[in-house]
């Protein structure tokens, strides 16, 4: 891979990174769209594909994430995506399962809240193999999703903090018609569950109509949304928060603008999403 990046550098080809742990969906789709714009129709798009054991923690789904190769290389294929990144656990943690492997990148302030709460070493699995995956691919943009928003903020900040010469672009989340951000776990949720998962977007508008006129302070509208949570059988909120956008610096008094993430478990599977009020 850093081959042939190399060699698209000394062309003049700009490259395009879009990191997945595969299972695509239309939300992906949106992201190497986004990156051939960025690189322009003699550019080179890769996206890898990897399903990062260092972001799971000990009893998370890493095992049972959902996998299916043929189907991602298709819609690659369709998508315009030049090269598929398909690297081993060997080669992204050598050693690793003999306790070799010792080498790890940490942001310590905006991975600590929300997603860092619930999921103590997830940032720290995602820091290094994004790190990793610019050093392999020697990318000028890479895009990600605006539905882990933290997620984009953290690696904005990682990207600066350690002169990784390279763009980070976030892309609007692609929602279902009914408004349900397009997930990869969305496959756990059975009939019942799918349904029950609009209660994440309706939580969001909800907060975004009760500050439209004014401030409102965060408790009343986490009781709202804890309340729209309770009347699902099978939801259970893990989090919600409200902060500013780029700081995620956490608002106790909430106005139109602030940023809005939670995390709902929907049955047994873990649902996140986040909204501008
Ligand atoms: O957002 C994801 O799918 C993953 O966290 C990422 C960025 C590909 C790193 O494994």
């Amino acid at each position: 891979m850093q081959r042939a990046a190399v060699a698209w550098r000394q062309q003049g080809r700009r490259i395009g990174l879009v990191p997945t742990m595969g299972y695509l969906h239309d939300g992906h789709i949106s992201l190497v769209r986004e990156a051939r714009k960025r690189v322009g129709p003699d550019g080179a798009v890769v996206l890898s594909l990897y399903v990062n054991p260092t972001q799971f923690g000990p009893t998370e789904d890493l095992s049972r994430y959902p996998r299916d190769l043929p189907r991602d290389f298709r819609l690659c294929r369709e998508a315009g995506v030049d090269v598929v990144f398909l690297p081993s656990d060997a080669v992204m943690y050598p050693g690793r399962d003999q306790g070799a492997y010792s080498t790890y990148v940490v942001e310590e302030r905006l991975s600590q809240g929300m997603e860092g709460v619930s999921r103590p070493t997830h940032f720290r699995g995602v820091t290094t193999v994004v790190a990793k995956l610019f050093n392999c691919v020697l990318p000028e943009v890479a895009i990600f999703g605006a539905k882990d928003w933290q997620q984009a903020a953290v690696i904005r900040r990682m990207t600066q903090d350690l002169n990784f010469p390279l763009k980070i672009v976030v892309s609007p989340t692609r929602r279902d018609t009914d408004g349900v951000a397009l997930s990869s776990r969305n496959k756990y949720l059975n009939e019942d569950e799918r349904r029950q998962a609009t209660v994440l977007i309706e939580s969001i508008r909800a907060c975004r109509e009760a500050v439209a006129r004014r401030k409102m302070p965060a408790a009343q509208l986490r009781e709202l949304v804890q309340q729209a949570v309770a009347l699902r059988s099978s939801a259970r909120l893990d989090y919600v928060e409200f902060f500013h956008p780029e700081t995620l610096e956490v608002a106790t008094s909430v106005a139109r603008g602030h940023q809005m993430a939670l995390a709902v478990f929907v049955g047994k599977t873990r649902l996140i999403d986040n909204g501008r009020l």
